[in-house]
Order: C-alpha cells, then sequence, then structure tokens
C-alpha cells in the first residue's frame, strides 16, 4: 500500500515559492489598517466589503483592483509589515525558500520613492529570514502596460539595489504587450547579471512564450499555460527542463481555466514539462501555496508521487546555488521517506 496522500503531508511538504507578487499579498484586514495609519480613503465600508469586491472575470479586471488596493502602501513600514505578514503566513505552509516579485513602478508613479518600497521590504526580509529560518530573493518587476522607456528609469532607480535584487520579472497587462516590447531592458538586465523571468501565456498566446525564450531570455517561465496549444514549443520546454511557475487558483479566478477539476496541471507533468505550483496573489485568488497545493491535488487526484514532483520542480527551477538547492532536495527526500 503506498502510504496516503494527506492535506498535512502537502502542507508541511518543504516547497519553494517562485511566483507571488508581494502586493497581491495584501489582506482586506491588512489594507483596513494601512488606509487608517495612512489616512487613505478607500471605498470600501468593511473586510467583507473588500472580499465581496474580489470577483474578476480577466486579468485587467484583477489588476484594475489590485493597484487601487496597493494605494494603501506608503512608508517604509507598510511595506516592511506587507512583507512580514506573508512570510509569516507561509511559514506554516512548508516554504523554505523564496523568490518573490514586487512592482516598482505601482508605488513610483504615485509619488512613493524606490527606495522606500526597496528599504521596506528588505527589512521585512531580513526579519523573516531571521525568524523563519527562509531564503529569500526579490525579483524586481516591470509593468508590460509601461513603455520600456519607463522600465529603463526604473533600472536606474534600483541602481543602488541592485546587488540585492536576484532578477527582474515582466507583469501586468499581457495581450498587445508582447515580451519583445522590453527586449532591450532584459539584455541591460541580464548584462547587470540578474535572473530573468517573464509571464508568458497566461491570457497571451503560446507567441509570447516563444518571445520571452527567444528575444528576451529568460530563465523561466511565469505561468505558461498556453503553451499547450504548440505542441512543438511544448517538446522545447520539456527538452530545456525550463520550469513553468504555474498558478491553478489564479487561473481559475481570472478564468483563464473554468474549474480547477479541469486544470492542466498533471497533463504539463505527463508531457516532461517542469511544472511547479504557486499563488501568485493570495489575497486576491482565494489561497496562498498550501492551499494551491492541497486543492489542485484533491481537484485532479493528484498521486503522493507528482505531488512530491511539484515540490522537487520549484526547488529545481529556483535560482540557488547548486550547494543550497541540494541541501534542499535532501530535505525533500528525508521528509517523503518519512512521511
Ligand atoms: N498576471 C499579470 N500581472 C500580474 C499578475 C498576474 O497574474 N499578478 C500581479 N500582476
Ligand atoms: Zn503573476
Amino acid at each position: 500500500m503506498p502510504a496516503p496522500l494527506t492535506d498535512a503531508f502537502i502542507t508541511n511538504l518543504p516547497k519553494a515559492e517562485l511566483h507571488l507578487h508581494i502586493e497581491g499579498s495584501l489582506e482586506p484586514e491588512l489594507m483596513f489598517a494601512l488606509a487608517a495609519r495612512n489616512k487613505v480613503a478607500i471605498p470600501f465600508a468593511s473586510v467583507e466589503d473588500v472580499r465581496a469586491a474580489y470577483s474578476f472575470t480577466n486579468l485587467q479586471t484583477f489588476l484594475d483592483i489590485y493597484y487601487a488596493g496597493a494605494a494603501v502602501l506608503k512608508t517604509e513600514e507598510d511595506f516592511r509589515d506587507l512583507a512580514v505578514a506573508y512570510f509569516d503566513r507561509v511559514a506554516m505552509d512548508g516554504v523554505v525558500h523564496a523568490e518573490i516579485f514586487f512592482d516598482p513602478q505601482t508605488h513610483t508613479h504615485r509619488g512613493i520613492p524606490f527606495d522606500v518600497v526597496a528599504a521596506g521590504l528588505f527589512a521585512g526580509i531580513d526579519e523573516a529570514k531571521a525568524k523563519h529560518n527562509m531564503s529569500v530573493g526579490l525579483i524586481m518587476s516591470f509593468l508590460r502596460h509601461l513603455p520600456e522607456e519607463d522600465a529603463f528609469e526604473t533600472f536606474a532607480q534600483a541602481e543602488p539595489w541592485l546587488d540585492r535584487l536576484i532578477g527582474v520579472g515582466l507583469d501586468s497587462s499581457e495581450v498587445g504587450n508582447p515580451p519583445s516590447k522590453f527586449a532591450r531592458a532584459f539584455a541591460a538586465a541580464g548584462d547587470a547579471g540578474l535572473m530573468l523571468c517573464a509571464h508568458a501565456g497566461e491570457e497571451g498566446p503560446a507567441e509570447y512564450v516563444h518571445e520571452a525564450l527567444d528575444v528576451l531570455h529568460v530563465d523561466r517561465i511565469d505561468h505558461g499555460n498556453r503553451a499547450l496549444e504548440d505542441p512543438a514549443l511544448v517538446a522545447r520546454l520539456a527538452r530545456d527542463a525550463m520550469t513553468l511557475t504555474v498558478c491553478p487558483l489564479s487561473n481559475v479566478a481570472l478564468r483563464n481555466v473554468d474549474r480547477l477539476e479541469n486544470h492542466p496541471i498533471d497533463r504539463m507533468l505527463d508531457l516532461g514539462l517542469r511544472a511547479t505550483i504557486h499563488s501568485d496573489d493570495p489575497a486576491y485568488f482565494g489561497g496562498y501555496i498550501g492551499e494551491n497545493f492541497r486543492a489542485t491535488a484533491a481537484a485532479r487526484n493528484l498521486s503522493r508521487e507528482q505531488v512530491v514532483t511539484l515540490a522537487r520542480n520549484s526547488f529545481l527551477g529556483s535560482f540557488l546555488d547548486d550547494e543550497t538547492l541540494s541541501g534542499h532536495l535532501a530535505s525533500l527526500d528525508a521528509y517523503v521517506k518519512a512521511g
């Protein structure tokens, strides 16, 4: 008899979070507390009101609310509190390593200096590392609906922080803003020694995944679901062991997948893709990484082996050095053997 797959086994399974927008971890309770602290007006009467507004029909309907919610973040302390709340939460989900995104332009465009955002987030990250014995990397994401020149301006503002950032990403409204729009900005980031990721194939076509690979030369694809429409691309991704950071609850919330029971995560594994499971914007999409794993395992009737493969892929897809990676893989194996 194989060991049963329990929720507790999945929750405590060591894993890495590779696809998380820190602004998307802003829970309504913290949104209200920060609105009061900073005397910012928000168009909601209660926490329940906020949650009731979280019904999306596509990526843009979510982004409009996500950018509006971020308006309560003003001071270094706010960004620290946001980060600390996230790490405290996922320490309970078996997360031992996290590579998280932040969107500097969301804040600089409303007058918050880059340095305030970065200093606050790194303060929270340093606290979390000490408190939870977690390793953490921060990835600066460019907003793709803005011009490439704006990304370059942001890159210049990031200059004093570059040695502390691990990579750059590309997010926001995908359709109409192909990866090739950011060819020069990504080349500059690569020259600066940063790792490269891009959201591609979430709502946009498989062609955008090709562009992320061929034009941006990314090290990792965020989402990548629509690559499944292109068999030659699937073969290429499988051959190159290109990591796809898949976010099942996000896919359902933004209606890229009609229901979790129809999510293609196990099809991706069967095709030889290095798919992993992450949370994207947990405060908006109904669950952190543990819930994404548990709900998807239940909905797709995943085997224990498949769940362990997804966790293993989260480490293999990380930007950790070989020695640290091998330590995490050994811990994962020990956990599986013991459980
Ligand atoms: N897609 C694109 N941009 C985003 C997302 C997402 O799911 N979350 C936050 N910014
Ligand atoms: Zn995302």
